[in-house]
């Protein structure tokens, strides 16, 4: 057995805060609030759902993840967070229409009430989007502001803790500049109002100088900087990102290492996908769309390694389309057309149709990630980077010089042996010597 990890208790209500309460973030909210009253399960979340094994496979021991583990109630968590527009959670839910109009009126009392802090927005970044609830000053000021909101709402709601999963639009594509470089930088950036410095940035600034955790659901460059990492080491606040692991990402990371592990080649994948919700319409916007461009590209590349499979996976062609049709809204189609070849070099097709709902897919992920990230710093782990989360995002934010992990089922063993040594269990090998 590993040494048991002192987990500080819980004494109080866990606040998990989201700029951005557009589809995800609704489609979270509400779904939290259906499961406490019994009306829904929490399909699709690790902490909600999922087994763990412990010890030998003869032990027979599997616990639910949510019985091993200290992790907040779902009945001890508030919700709060930031929007550009002043739509409570109960209209935005409605609005996107990813859960049924009949589920929401029945929640109509409680998610009417929670209604959007002003927002920390430049037109700028997001050029689809015209903001109306929108605080002004310097960056610094903004930052200011955003943390006094936090203050206060941690004292209006009685929470111990807080956490920040970013779930705004998508910024336009960003480089890290000098400006990124070191905290004193960017604290003189805030001052100056740099450019290089978009409102998510502003918000994982507030979070972590407030030793507050922060995950970036969005592909854009936000946490994911030197400066903030290292304040984040400072103030002990978990950070992680970027880009929840959804739709035909999933389908890709969940695929590609099945045919690695057959040594089966692949010539091209070509992903179109068609959606219609206002994520569609902010990444319609050339800028917006090569930030999420770059996140989907990644993936392939470093699960299937072509410098060591030349052979295999040398010439491959990766294309990735996203193309905003309006009448779909929320339900995307994503399309993807493999083309493998296998023994002597013989040519296949694979075709996947994925009919998927974006918001479902992505809301268990907003929870599990503010329940793990909560229990990680209650845990006292070392703040910064937090590896053991790649499992939730399509561009695992990393430590400089190592290169992500995308295999969905390495993350997965990584994410389980990280909890089972927390909780003074053996990591599992699987060479099964028992
Ligand atoms: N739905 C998914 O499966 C999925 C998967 C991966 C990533 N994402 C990313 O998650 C984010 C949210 O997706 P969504 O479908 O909820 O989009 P959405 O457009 O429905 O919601 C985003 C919300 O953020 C608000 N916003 C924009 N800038 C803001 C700011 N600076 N401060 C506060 N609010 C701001 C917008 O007004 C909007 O209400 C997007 O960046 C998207 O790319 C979504």
């Amino acid at each position: 057995m590993s040494e048991k990890t002192e987990i500080r208790p819980i004494n109080g209500k866990l606040g998990i805060l989201t700029p951005g309460m557009g589809a995800v973030s609704s489609t979270f909210v509400a779904g939290v609030h259906a499961i406490r009253q019994g009306l829904r399960l929490p399909i699709g979340s690790f902490t909600q759902m999922g087994h763990i094994r412990l010890g030998k496979r003869s032990d027979d021991r599997q616990p639910l993840i949510k019985n091993f583990l200290p992790l907040c109630d779902l009945n001890d968590i508030v919700f709060g967070g930031w929007d550009i527009f002043e739509d409570s959670i109960y209209d935005a839910a409605v609005n996107c229409g990813v859960l049924e109009k009949e589920l929401l009126d029945q929640l109509k009392p409680e998610l009417e009430l929670i209604k959007p802090m002003t927002a920390v927005f430049d037109q700028y970044y997001v050029k689809k989007l015209e903001g109306t609830h929108v605080k002004t000053g310097t960056k610094m000021e903004l930052a200011e502001q955003l943390m006094q909101d936090m203050e206060n709402f941690q004292k209006e709601n009685g929470c111990d803790r807080l956490v920040m999963v970013w779930c705004g639009s998508t910024e336009i594509f960003l480089q890290k500049t000098a400006t990124h470089e070191t905290l004193e930088a960017f604290e003189k950036g805030l001052r100056e109002d740099s450019r290089d410095i978009p409102p998510s940035m502003i918000y994982a600034y507030a979070a972590i100088k407030m030793g507050i955790p922060y995950a970036n659901g969005a592909p854009n460059l936000s946490g994911d900087v030197p400066a903030l990492e290292a304040l984040a080491k400072e103030t002990r606040s978990g950070l992680c990102g970027k880009d929840f692991k959804t739709g035909q990402t999933l389908m890709k990371t969940i695929l590609a290492p099945g045919f690695k592990a057959r040594q089966l080649g692949i010539a091209g994948w070509f992903s179109t996908n068609i959606l219609g919700n206002r994520d569609g319409e902010v990444l319609d916007d050339p800028e917006s769309f090569k930030t999420k461009e770059e996140s989907k590209l990644s993936v392939l590349d470093t699960i299937l390694q072509p410098e060591l499979y030349p052979d295999l996976y040398g010439d491959l062609y990766h294309k990735v389309r996203i193309n905003y049709y309006p009448p779909r809204g929320d339900n995307k189609e994503g399309w993807d057309n493999i083309d493998i070849f296998g023994w002597c070099g013989r040519p296949m097709q694979i075709k996947v149709d994925f009919l998927c709902r974006d918001s479902i897919l992505a809301a268990p992920l907003v929870l599990d990630m503010a329940l793990l990230l909560d229990l990680g710093n209650r845990a006292g782990l070392p703040g910064g980077i937090q590896e053991w989360l790649s499992f939730y995002f399509k561009s695992p934010v990393m430590p400089e010089g190592l290169t992500a992990e995308h295999d969905l089922f390495i993350q997965q063993t990584k994410l389980k042996n990280t909890l089972r040594r927390m909780m003074g269990e053996e990591v599992i090998t699987h060479v099964g010597e028992e």
